[in-house]
């Protein structure tokens, strides 16, 4: 087999067989095709597509490219959630033990947070203790015996992916949605999901910014799952402003808290109420989603929600008080209002940019090289659609260092208030197909 044939073929809009697919994956990742023909081909991909046999085909080569985690000891459908990154996104916090109380096995790979979006493991090192370095068999443990395990990345997972990754960023073929969905769904599959709940997220503050790229996305990654053995359902939910209130580490872990006592934010209890309706479905703990959502809602009502987060602390070294004295998380030094410099409503909250505005506080990462302040972060007092007055706090910000007017001149110009506005809607679409 010769790689300029396979790029030839693929250019004209030919359809590659399973070899060629295998045979440009493994080549590629051990060096013998060099990156100026993967990069050709990433280009015809581009250009021309590839069909739903061919996308799962190049998942499944990418799984196979490097080592695979192996979750066969843990009993039960194990479902993973994704989602495709936002802003203030607390809902993997708040999900884990809210499902796993249900008893889905949770067994979470979790990464941390880079640029505006957050990540898991950071939010969850704000509580006192808490680690991510378990054992394999520690992770496997914990899943069985508590249903909720979160531990970092490990192993050498999809080598092809970052390196492909790593050339579309520089080639400029990162947005072709075959080659997103199989890198996405690669990395979940290898991590040994059974099962798999994305959220695909739309708006300012997400890789999508129209809801038709975001659907097309969402389709695609829904039938490489369904093609390659392992049922997917995903959701496409707004970000367009930040998720719930809270943006930075332990408020986010405060935030987390508040939604399993039932007191959280509405837009981001009706997200996880959503998604955890998915994943306790896949799970098989209920038959329709309607079931699924009335268990979700007692597991908060009755406390086990919230005792589960608990017993999930604990075992990962983390101090689990913090759910009841939520001040022994990490406290900023100084709160500063943002008032509002005119009476309206809001009508518009950039969420990347208010990422960014908290990145500025120390909440979160330029470079992977940068430590984090895990006190700091942005709470909003307002969202979309809310009246404000003159005067009033739209966000407040928790930082350290006491001159905050650069953070105050970001939040400024990515906030809008007009003489009408109208909520955003949160769920566009759930697909289940
Ligand atoms: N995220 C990924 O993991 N892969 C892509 O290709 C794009 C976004
Ligand atoms: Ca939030």
């Amino acid at each position: 087999m010769r790689m300029v044939d396979i790029i030839e073929k693929k250019r004209e809009g030919g359809e590659l067989t399973t070899e060629e697919i295998k045979f440009f994956i493994e080549g590629y990742t051990k060096g013998s095709i060099p990156d100026y023909q993967a990069s050709a081909l990433a280009m015809a991909i581009y250009f021309q597509d590839m069909t739903d046999r061919e996308r799962a085909d190049l998942t499944m080569a990418m799984v196979h490219s490097g080592e695979t985690i192996d979750l066969s000891a843990i009993d039960g459908v194990k479902v993973d959630k994704h989602s495709t990154g936002g802003v203030g996104d607390t809902t993997t916090l708040v999900l884990a033990p809210m499902v796993a109380s249900l008893g889905v096995p949770v067994a979470k790979m979790s990464g941390r947070g880079l640029g505006h979006t957050g990540g898991t493991i950071d939010k969850l090192e704000s509580v006192k203790g808490f680690h991510v370095e378990l054992t394999k068999e520690q992770f496997i443990d914990f899943v069985n015996n508590s249903k909720v395990a979160v531990m970092g990345q490990t192993g050498n997972l999809t080598p092809a992916d970052k390196k492909l990754y790593a050339l579309r960023d520089v080639t400029g073929t990162v947005n072709s949605i075959p080659l997103i969905a199989s890198s996405i769904m690669s990395k979940k599959i290898a991590a040994g999901a059974d099962a798999i709940v994305l959220d695909v997220k739309t708006g300012a503050g997400a890789f999508m910014k129209t809801e038709e790229d975001s659907e097309k996305l969402a389709h695609a990654m829904v039938k490489i799952g369904n093609n390659v053995g392992r049922k997917t359902m995903a959701i496409i939910s707004d970000m367009s402003q930040p998720l719930g209130f809270a943006i930075g580490n332990a408020l986010e872990v405060k935030e987390a808290i508040d939604t399993l006592r039932g007191e959280g934010p509405e837009d981001l209890t009706e997200l996880v109420l959503t998604l955890g309706s998915q994943m306790v479905v896949l799970g098989k703990k209920a038959k329709t989603l309607e079931e699924a959502r009335e268990k979700l809602l007692e597991a908060i009502k009755n406390g086990k929600a919230l005792e589960k987060f608990k017993e999930f602390l604990k075992n990962q070294g983390g101090d689990p008080s913090v759910v009841d004295n939520p001040e022994k998380l990490p406290q900023a030094k100084y709160k500063i209002p943002v008032p509002a410099k005119e009476s309206g409503y809001v009508s518009n909250m950039v969420a990347d940019q208010i990422g960014i505005a908290a990145m500025l506080l120390g909440a979160g990462r330029a470079t992977k090289e940068d430590k984090i302040d895990l006190a700091v972060g942005i709470v909003l007092n307002k969202k979309v659609g809310d009246k404000a007055e003159k005067g009033e706090s739209l966000m407040t910000i928790y930082s350290d260092r006491e001159d905050v007017e650069d953070v105050k001149a970001k939040i400024y110009e990515n906030i809008t208030i007009s003489s009408h506005a109208e909520k955003p809607v949160l769920i566009h679409k759930i697909i289940t197909e």
